[in-house]
């Protein structure tokens, strides 16, 4: 889906001590193995929100294929399911909330705007495309996909989010793929900074200036390709020896390291034994040398495009 000369390194390389000590910060909230998905608060402005910290995510599941793997993944117990106007695959995320017996308020559902209809009168339009498509009335969370710079609109189209909030259209709202710059100026012009910011995270891009300063701001951090789209980080020494340690297998630790960290996470599968694989991350948990261990691995490597030039 990228094009290839987006994909660029970011060196963030966060300093081992301040990554050890926010890891046991935040592994010490965690000292009991959690039995089922918490759920984290997103801010509303005048309220909040509860987004389960586990959902499934579905890029690149094409629209015929999409239906099934949400049923698999609602069957399983997710409650959160995260897809966008670029995945091409809401209809049939809508058709999987038609067929399934659970109640439409117990799923937690995403959507993203594109870059492409940024700005303020095309994201209302691209927002009702969107519901109509999933068949609902009020989504639970709005974001924009990537703040685009170059296009200069995320401004605009917060401000469009922020109004399809006040009108009730959809509960909370947030942003995806924003660096510090780009969320600082969404205060700064809107006084209102986003609830959430949904980022490329995994062992191989820690992403810990930009957890630190969500962790300032009360802004959730939510993970995207949380296992790095199933890439090499699945046959990593380091996470393949704490796998075994605790007798599971790599994704789940990953997961697991994610959770103790406190990030949302949507890892996607195809795959109805990955489905709930990744679902039974909640009878072990990490120790601090694991979580130590972990945060060597961080080398600043995306496998996605770089946020300060993607458009
Ligand atoms: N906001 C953004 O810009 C953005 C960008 C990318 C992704 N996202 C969101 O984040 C979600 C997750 O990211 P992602 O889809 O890139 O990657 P991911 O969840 O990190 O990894 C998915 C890949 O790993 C494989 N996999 C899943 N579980 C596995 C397991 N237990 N063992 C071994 N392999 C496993 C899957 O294969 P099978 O499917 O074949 O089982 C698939 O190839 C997306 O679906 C999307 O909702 C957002």
């Amino acid at each position: 889906m990228w094009p290839r000369q987006h994909f660029q390194a970011l060196a963030l390389a966060p300093g081992l001590p301040r990554a050890v000590k926010q890891e046991r910060g935040i592994g010490a909230a965690y000292s009991r193995v959690m039995t089922s998905v918490p759920n984290v608060r997103l801010s509303t402005g005048n309220g909040s929100v509860e987004l389960p910290q586990l959902g499934f995510g579905v890029w690149q599941v094409p629209d015929e294929q999409v239906e099934r793997a949400v049923l698999t993944a609602l069957e399983t117990g997710y409650r959160s399911i995260d897809t966008a106007a670029l995945y091409q695959n809401e209809e049939g995320v809508g058709r999987a909330l038609k067929a399934t017996d659970v109640p439409r308020d117990e799923v937690f559902l995403t959507t993203k705007v594109w870059n492409d209809r940024q700005g303020y009168d095309s994201t209302m339009a691209a927002f009702e495309e969107s519901v109509g498509r999933l068949g609902v009335e009020v989504l639970d969370l709005y974001l924009i996909h990537w703040p685009a710079p170059a296009r200069d609109s995320y401004v605009g189209t917060w401000k469009a989010l922020l109004q399809l909030r006040a009108d009730g259209r959809v509960r909370s709202v947030g942003v995806s793929n924003f660096a510090v710059e780009h969320l600082q100026r969404l205060a700064d012009e809107t006084g209102e900074l986003p609830s959430i910011n949904q980022v490329e995270l995994h062992p191989y891009l820690q992403q810990a200036e930009l957890r630190d300063f969500h962790a300032a701001h009360g802004i959730v951090t939510e993970a995207w390709s949380p296992l790095a789209s199933g890439g090499s980080v699945l046959g990593d020494d380091t996470i393949t020896q704490i796998a075994g340690k605790h007798g599971v297998t790599a994704a789940q630790a990953i997961l697991r390291w994610h959770l103790e960290l406190g990030n949302v996470v949507i890892p996607k599968s195809v795959t109805p034994s990955r489905i709930r694989e990744n679902f039974d991350v909640f009878g072990f948990e990490l120790d601090v040398d694991d979580l130590a261990a972990v945060s060597r691995l961080d080398r600043g490597e995306r496998t996605g495009p770089d946020p300060m030039v993607f458009s």
